[in-house]
C-alpha cells in the first residue's frame, strides 16, 4: 500500500444481517475501491452499546457482522477490517476530542435527539457523546473519504468541525475528512411498499431480502412482491414496483434497465418475479456460502481481526503521539 492512495473509512455498527439493499447500494461497492484507495472498515462494538443490547448478542453480531463484510468481497491483503474496542486509540483520542467540543453541539444532533425519545429510561452519556467517539474514530486515521447514509452526515460534519477548531487551537493535526458517496450503488426499494427504501428494520420479513437468505426464501418474497394492476414490464414513473425488481435484476446480473426490459418484453408478472428472485439467489449464493465458512471457522476469523487491529493500532498510535504532544501531556516511553 503506498502513502499517496487516499485512504477510506468506514464504521459499521453490528446491528443485524445485510439487506440486498446495503448490499447494492454500498457494501459491493467498496471491493473495487481496494485497489485505488486503502481502506479501513471497522465494526463498530463501542457505539453499539449506547443502546441497550445483550453482551452475548454483541458478541455474536460482532463476528457475524465482520464475516458479512468478508464474504462480500473486502479482501485483508488489500483493506483492513478491525473490531472497534480492540484499537484502544479510538477512545483515547475521544476523550481530547471531547475537549474540544461544545455541550451546544452535541445537543443539536438529530440522531441524539431521535435515541433519546425512543429509549427515555436511558438516556446516557455515552449516546450523547457518539458523535465525538464517531470523530475520533475518523481523525486518528487522518482519513480522506467517509462513506456514510445521508443518515450520519450531521456527525460527519460535527468531525469536520472539531477537526478544525483542534488545528485552530493546536496547530495543523488532523486531516479534515470528506463524505463519500461511493459510485454506482442504485437505491433498492421495499418489495412490499415500493415508494420506501427498503431497510433491515422494516417490521414485514416481506418487504426486506437480507444478504444470507436462503434461495427459496428469496424465491418467496419475490413472488410475493408488491407490482401494480397492468401487465407490461417497462420502467416508468407511477410503476414503483416494476422499477424497483428491474433496479435489482439489472444490478445482480450486469444488464442495464433497457436490455432487462427488452429480456422480459411479453412476459408475465409471475414469470418476472421468479426470474428476478431466481437471478437475485443465484448472484447471492457465494457470499451466503463464503459467509457459512467463515463463521464456522472462528480461528481464522479471529487470525484476521487480531492481525487487523495490530495493524490500524500501530496506524493511529501516530496520530495520538502526535495529539498527546501538542495538548501538552508529558511524553511516556510506554506507547
Ligand atoms: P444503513 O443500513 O441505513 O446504516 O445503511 C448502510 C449503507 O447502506 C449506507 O451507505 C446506505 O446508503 C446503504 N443503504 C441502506 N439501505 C439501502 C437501500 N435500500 N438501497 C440502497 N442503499 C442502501
Ligand atoms: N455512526 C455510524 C452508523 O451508525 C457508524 C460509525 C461509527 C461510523 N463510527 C464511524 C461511520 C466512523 C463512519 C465513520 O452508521
Amino acid at each position: 500500500m503506498s502513502d499517496e492512495k487516499k485512504l477510506i473509512l468506514s464504521g459499521i455498527q453490528p446491528t443485524g444481517t445485510f439487506t440486498l439493499g446495503n448490499y447494492i447500494g454500498a457494501v459491493r461497492n467498496w471491493g473495487p475501491l481496494q485497489d485505488e484507495c486503502r481502506c479501513f472498515y471497522f465494526i463498530a462494538d463501542q457505539h453499539a452499546i449506547t443502546v441497550k443490547i445483550e453482551p452475548a448478542q454483541l458478541r455474536q453480531k460482532t463476528l457475524e457482522a465482520y464475516a458479512q463484510l468478508m464474504a462480500c468481497g473486502i479482501d485483508l491483503n488489500k483493506s483492513l477490517i478491525f473490531i472497534q474496542s480492540h484499537v484502544p486509540t479510538h477512545a483515547q483520542l475521544s476523550w481530547v476530542l471531547n475537549c474540544s467540543t461544545q455541550f451546544g453541539e452535541l445537543s443539536r444532533m438529530t440522531q441524539f435527539k431521535d435515541k433519546s425519545r425512543k429509549h427515555p429510561d436511558d438516556i446516557n452519556a455515552g449516546l450523547f457523546d457518539y458523535p465525538v467517539l464517531m470523530a475520533a474514530d475518523i481523525l486518528i486515521y487522518n482519513a480522506d473519504l467517509v462513506p456514510v447514509g445521508v443518515d450520519q452526515m450531521q456527525h460527519l460534519e460535527l468531525a469536520r468541525t472539531i477537526a478544525r477548531r483542534f488545528n485552530g487551537r493546536y496547530g495543523e493535526t488532523f486531516k479534515i475528512p470528506e463524505g463519500y458517496v461511493p459510485p454506482v450503488g442504485a437505491k433498492v426499494m421495499s418489495l412490499q411498499e415500493p415508494t420506501k427504501k427498503m431497510s433491515k428494520s422494516d417490521d414485514n420479513p416481506n418487504a426486506v431480502i437480507l444478504i444470507l437468505d436462503d434461495k427459496d426464501t428469496i424465491i418467496r418474497k419475490f413472488k410475493r412482491a408488491v407490482t401494480d394492476s397492468e401487465s407490461e414490464i417497462a420502467f416508468r414513473e407511477g410503476k414503483d414496483g416494476i422499477n424497483n425488481l428491474l433496479t435489482i435484476y439489472s444490478a445482480v446480473t450486469g444488464r442495464t434497465i433497457e436490455e432487462s426490459v427488452r429480456e422480459f418484453d411479453g412476459q408475465g408478472y409471475g414469470t418476472f418475479k421468479l426470474a428476478v428472485g431466481e437471478a437475485v439467489a443465484d448472484h447471492l449464493a457465494p457470499v451466503r456460502e463464503e459467509y457459512a465458512r467463515l463463521i464456522a471457522d472462528k480461528a481464522y476469523l479471529k487470525e484476521c481481526y487480531t492481525r487487523c487491529a495490530g495493524e490500524a493500532l500501530r496506524y493511529s498510535y501516530r496520530t495520538l503521539n502526535k495529539v498527546y504532544k501538542k495538548v501538552g501531556f508529558v511524553p511516556t516511553e510506554l506507547r
